[in-house]
C-alpha cells in the first residue's frame, strides 16, 4: 500500500514520530513534507497529499497540523476525499468502518505520539464494513456532484 503523508511546521514533530511508526509497516511512504521548522501554510501539505489520494497515486493520507482542523478542511474540498479528523482509536476503526476515510488527520497540539500511533495503527488496520454504510457514503459523495 502506498501511503502519503504530510504535515506544516506546527506538526512536524508528530509527523516525525508516526513516519517511525509507518517504517515498520510494509508501507510505500510519500513524505510531502514540510521537513523544517519554518512556518509554512497548511493547505499546501494538505492539497498535494489529497490530490494523489483522490488521483490513485497513493492509496491513504495522513495529515497532521497543530490541530487538524485546517487539514482536514484543505483536504475535505478535493473531490473524492474522505478526511476524518481524529484524536480517539474508536473513532479512528470507526471512520474506516463506516466512513470508509481515505486520509486520516490528527493534531500534534491535541494528542501524544503514543496515542497517535495507535490511533494509526487502527485507522490502517481497519476495512470499510460497506453494506448500509454503502449508501450513505455514495449519498454524501453525490453531493460534489450539486
Ligand atoms: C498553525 O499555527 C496552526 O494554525 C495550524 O497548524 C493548524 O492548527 C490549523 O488548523
Amino acid at each position: 500500500m502506498k501511503l502519503a503523508i504530510g504535515s506544516d511546521h506546527a506538526g512536524l514533530r508528530l509527523k516525525e514520530e508516526i513516519l517511525q511508526v509507518l517504517n515498520e509497516m510494509d508501507l510505500e511512504i510519500d513524505d510531502v513534507g514540510c521537513h523544517c521548522d519554518d512556518s509554512v501554510d497548511y493547505p499546501d501539505y494538505a492539497i498535494p497529499v489529497a490530490n494523489k489520494v483522490a488521483s490513485g497515486e497513493a492509496d491513504k493520507g495522513i495529515l497532521i497540523c497543530g490541530t487538524g482542523i485546517g487539514m482536514s478542511i484543505s483536504a475535505n474540498k478535493i473531490k473524492g476525499i474522505r478526511c476524518a479528523l481524529v484524536h480517539d482509536v474508536f473513532s479512528a476503526k470507526a471512520t474506516r468502518a463506516h466512513n470508509d476515510s481515505n486520509i486520516l488527520a490528527m493534531g500534534e497540539r491535541i494528542v501524544g505520539p503514543g496515542l497517535a500511533a495507535e490511533i494509526v495503527k487502527a485507522w490502517l488496520g481497519t476495512e470499510y464494513e460497506g453494506g448500509r454504510h454503502a449508501r450513505r457514503v455514495e449519498k454524501m459523495m453525490a453531493i460534489e456532484e450539486q
